[in-house]
């Protein structure tokens, strides 16, 4: 479902180059769940933002549903983000009147209103 291959991503912050995702290989199959756990600034975010399709890689492979994920138009992009993936960000991007159940669940919603 989920293939990262040799996946390496830096952020340009102030003239200098921080490599924080470092030749990541990752399997995850459908239905299986995953937790990443590592201390802050360790790269997690940065990690689900490339799953999520929110930001680019730098080097490295993504297969999601065994299509390559590259150079994707915003188009594109949203499109996949809609079919494949629901996404709870860590401080923000609540929906302010829903609890944090129905927040949790709204991704489920328009995936079931399609099948
Ligand atoms: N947009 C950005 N520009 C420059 N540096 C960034 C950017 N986003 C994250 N970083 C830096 O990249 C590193 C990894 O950050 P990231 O947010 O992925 O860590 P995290 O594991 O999610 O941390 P936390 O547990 O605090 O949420 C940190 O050093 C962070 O300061
Ligand atoms: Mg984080």
């Amino acid at each position: 479902m989920i293939t990262l291959r040799n996946i390496h991503k830096s952020y340009s912050a102030g003239g200098n180059q921080l490599h924080v995702l470092k030749g990541i290989d990752l399997e995850i199959k459908a239905g299986e769940f995953v937790s990443v756990m590592g201390s802050s600034g360790s790269g997690k975010s940065t990690l689900l933002n490339v799953i999520g399709i929110l930001d680019d890689y730098d080097e490295g492979e993504y297969l999601l549903d065994k299509k390559s994920i590259k150079n994707l138009n915003e188009t594109q992009a949203a499109i996949l983000r809609n079919t494949f993936i629901g996404f709870v960000f860590q401080s923000f991007n609540l929906i302010s009147f829903k609890n944090a159940m129905e927040n949790v669940a709204l991704p489920l919603y328009a995936k079931i209103g399609k099948s």
